[in-house]
């Protein structure tokens, strides 16, 4: 029987591929399935029963965990799992990529649903839309794709089963959220999947304790911040309880020393002292705090010591616990059983429009009078207005990565120049033998200098002017690339993935798989 419900062939590959009515969805279910278990109800209804359904474990980073709890949670639903063995494989030893050995996979059923850990991150997001393209090709139901955790980026349904722990703790009331991050802030996902998963609740405050060598990266708090979360930072625990206004969620993480460069390493001691909870803390913690770990802790340096584990802090084996229920209504859901009684805004799936070229007015008449030194071109293109208003040195450098990268090496001239405001500059490039631009070369042009203008030149006159904006999505120029060395389009890693951004607020494109934001001219690589 295929099963068809809202979420089937959805994937999970961070925390907002389901929208907050989803997620809120799968709190709700998970905690249908939790009271039917306790009270010894029939859950059959959480149960796919679907031996076509092939569950595949891809872990190509270790993990305890998330990989039991979704290898016992589909063995819950009755589908056909497969445990996958990275270190044998020919991704690890025969440098196959990975979209080659899921392809394979892929093949061998009717459907498929695979969990993937990687530290190639954006590594979901890419199977998920190049496997999409390979079932249509076949006929073949799209596959889902969940991210068990890829490098430093996100864990989407580690997200999930601590957002359903603290709705636990709360009684469920999502008004209000405190909560205190401690430790390995710059390398820790779980953390990073923080900024979006905190999002059910209406009023959030978090405090991120961390050592300035560990800190949150500005993105995460920037995008924490624009959701309107409170945010504010202590070097350590210590700082932390030296002021009035304590978290009753306290999540720690564990110092990530496998993910580290050298000169972080050699202070790891000193670094992991200042987020590790010590006795003389315990009375200025307020009763009633719980504390939180996505585990595994370290078992000789702890950050949460085991003189904690019979205190009523304790709260994280519980915690643990709920990753096999959010994993059993996760699967649910994505094989199509869960979902008929879903009510609210499902994700938004749709594009933005590309729009990026706006035709303005030409004062007619008017010769174009293109500054000292540049004769006037009769026919050809005049780009100007490149980098209005910046500092006079990142106009040049622009000029010239619009000459590099467009490959402008033609007859023409260009300059910096004030504009009608003499407290401003501008760039202008003028062309006499080029007529015209494609659309991937204007498209090119906005995302190289947004902001600039077209003047299409024809007999000594402006016949059209376009100013050209950031386009809302980059893809398909040989000359880009995603400058997170651990994403899984960065060159370096040959897994053949091409390269995509989308624009985001002010200048800024944001790579789709990593997610990590590029200034405008950071994306070109000459
Ligand atoms: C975490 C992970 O791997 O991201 N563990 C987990 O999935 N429960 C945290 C960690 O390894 O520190």
């Amino acid at each position: 029987m295929r099963l068809s419900g809202p979420f089937s062939g959805r994937s999970i590959t961070v925390v907002n591929d389901l929208s907050l009515d989803e997620q809120v969805y799968l709190y709700r279910k998970t905690r249908e399935l939790k009271e039917a278990i306790a009270s010894g109800a029939d859950t059959a209804r959480f149960r796919t029963d679907d031996r076509d359904l092939g569950f595949y474990l891809l872990f190509l980073e270790d993990s305890t965990r998330t990989k039991e709890s979704f290898r016992n949670a589909a063995k819950f639903h009755g589908v056909r799992v497969n445990n996958f063995d990275a270190g044998t494989s020919s991704i690890t030893t025969k440098k196959e990529s990975i979209t080659d050995t899921v392809k394979m996979l892929f093949g061998y059923g009717a459907r498929s649903i695979f969990v993937v850990r990687s530290k190639l991150e954006g590594v979901c997001r890419w199977l998920d839309l190049a496997l999409a393209s390979y079932a249509e090709r076949l006929g073949y139901p799209r596959p889902s794709f969940i991210n068990g955790g890829d490098g430093r980026h996100e864990h989407p349904t580690q997200e999930f089963l601590d957002e359903y722990t603290f709705l636990e703790k709360k009684g469920w009331n999502r008004d209000h959220v405190h909560i205190a991050v401690v430790g390995d802030l710059l390398h820790g996902r779980t953390v990073h999947s923080k900024a979006d998963g905190l999002r059910i609740f209406r009023n959030v405050e978090v405090d991120l304790v961390a050592p300035p060598e560990l800190a949150m990266p500005d993105y995460y708090v920037e995008r924490m911040k624009e959701s309107g979360f409170a945010i504010r930072v202590f070097p350590s625990i210590e700082s932390y309880l030296a002021q009035k206004k304590v978290a009753d969620i306290w999540y720690f993480t564990r110092l990530q020393l496998e993910r580290m460069g050298e000169q972080v390493l050699e202070k790891a001691d000193h670094l992991r002292n200042s987020v590790t909870f010590s006795r003389d803390f315990l009375s200025k913690v307020p009763e009633g705090t719980k504390f939180y770990h996505p585990l595994p802790r370290h078992r000789e340096h702890p950050t949460i010591p085991s003189f904690l584990d019979t205190t009523p802090f304790a709260a994280w084996d519980e915690q643990s616990i709920n990753g096999y229920f959010t994993r059993i209504v996760e699967i649910g859901m994505l094989s199509g059983l869960l979902g008929d009684d879903f009510a609210g805004e499902h994700r938004d799936f749709s594009e933005p429009p590309e729009e990026y070229i706006e035709e303005v007015p030409v004062k007619r008449g008017k010769k174009p009078e293109y500054k000292v030194g540049i004769k006037p071109v009769d026919n050809g293109i005049v780009i100007d207005h490149i980098g209005k208003g910046r500092d006079i040195g990142s106009i040049w450098t622009q000029i010239d990565q619009i000459r590099r990268i467009m490959r402008l090496d033609c007859r023409s001239s260009h300059g910096v120049y004030h504009t009608n405001d003499p407290s401003l500059y501008k760039g202008l490039i003028s062309l006499p033998d080029i007529l015209a631009f494609d659309e991937s070369q204007i498209k090119m042009l906005g995302a190289i200098a947004p902001g600039c203008t077209l003047n299409i030149i024809k007999e000594k006159q402006v016949r059209s002017k376009y100013r050209l904006h950031m386009p809302p999505r980059l893809y398909n120029f040989a000359q880009i690339s995603c400058k997170n060395d651990n994403c899984v389009s960065f060159p370096a890693h040959h897994q053949h993935v091409l390269p995509e951004f989308r624009r985001a607020d002010g200048t800024t494109f944001v790579c789709i798989y990593c997610e990590r934001p590029h200034r405008f001219e950071e994306i070109w690589d000459i």
